[in-house]
């Protein structure tokens, strides 16, 4: 469905972002883009609805050659990518409907947005999202008044009202305690699944990505070095992403601040070690 060929990225700095990434994505599935801070992730997926373009190469979702797109129709192919961000881009001072009914703003017309004014089956969509997000009861709250998981579920509400096909998620738990992070990262796999959609997560918590991906890619320095299922991911793997010292430490630490009544991790994260007769087969 997205495919990615020989993207490059160099910002005019000089910095290569990303070399040569080749990767494409079927329908359905969720990929969890993990890799050290400054390893491409967000250049990745920004590349893939062009907030940044690629030096380089292209990019297509379905039938369409995004790389190619005149600014008008990017617009167009951008409804079918709905972005989730790590500081959920909220308007704090909209209500949780309001913040999500703007998920249409490319949809409605600038008047009809400008007056707020949306058609009735888009409220009622919207009313259902929220519902499924589990904030049917704080419709008509302030955005400033939630919780950092509440926001959260209120910016996916609002991806999920363009209708998109892919979703790009950046950092989704970044600034969520370790309990909201497993309960969002199980809604965005659970939403996934209901509706069919592929999803790019970046995230850097391991744990997380080998609980809910389906598909493991990690990046080091703009680079593929793995490609993969969550139970391929061993420890030299990781060793190869993130290096020696920074993997030991985020494994202590991934114990360490997991709270009792977390869900329990996957055994490989729970235990840490080599899975059983798996080589470093997958790196490349
Ligand atoms: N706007 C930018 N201008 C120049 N360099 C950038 C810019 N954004 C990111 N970079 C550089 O590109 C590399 C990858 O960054 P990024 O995609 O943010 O990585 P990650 O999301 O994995 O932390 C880093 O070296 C970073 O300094
Ligand atoms: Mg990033």
């Amino acid at each position: 469905m997205l495919t990615l060929s020989a993207v490059c990225k160099r910002y005019p700095t000089g910095d290569l972002a990303l070399t040569d990434i080749d990767l494409a994505l079927p329908r359905g599935q969720v990929m969890a883009l993990i890799g050290p801070s400054g390893a491409g992730k967000s250049t990745l997926i920004r590349c893939v609805n062009r907030l940044v373009e690629p030096t380089t190469g292209s990019i297509r979702l379905n039938d369409t050659e995004i790389t190619r797109l005149s600014s008008g129709k990017l617009r167009e192919a951008r409804r079918t990518m709905a972005m989730i961000f790590q500081e959920y881009a909220l308007v704090d001072r909209l209500t949780v409907m309001e913040n999500v009914l703007s998920g249409r703003l490319g949809y409605v017309g600038f008047w009809r947005s400008f007056l707020r004014r949306y058609p009735q089956e888009t409220v009622t969509e919207a009313f259902r999202l929220l519902e499924r997000v589990g904030l049917a009861h704080a419709l008509d709250k302030r955005a400033d008044a939630l919780s950092g998981g509440q926001r959260q579920r209120v910016g996916i509400a609002r991806a999920l009202l363009q209708s998109p096909k892919l979703l790009l998620v950046d950092e989704p738990t970044a600034s969520l305690d370790p309990k909201t992070s497993r309960q969002i990262m199980r809604l965005i796999r659970e939403l996934c699944a209901e509706r069919e959609l592929a999803a790019i997560i970046n995230i850097h918590d391991v744990a997380l990505a080998r609980q809910f991906a389906d598909r493991i890619v990690g990046l080091r320095a703009g680079e593929i070095v793995f490609d993969g299922k969550p139970g391929e991911l061993t420890s030299e793997i990781l060793t190869t992403i993130y290096g020696e010292e920074d993997w030991d430490t985020q494994a202590t630490e991934d114990e360490r601040y997991a709270p009792p009544s977390a869900q329990p991790l996957a055994p490989l994260a729970r235990t840490g070690q080599l899975a059983p007769g798996l080589t470093a087969g997958g790196i490349r």
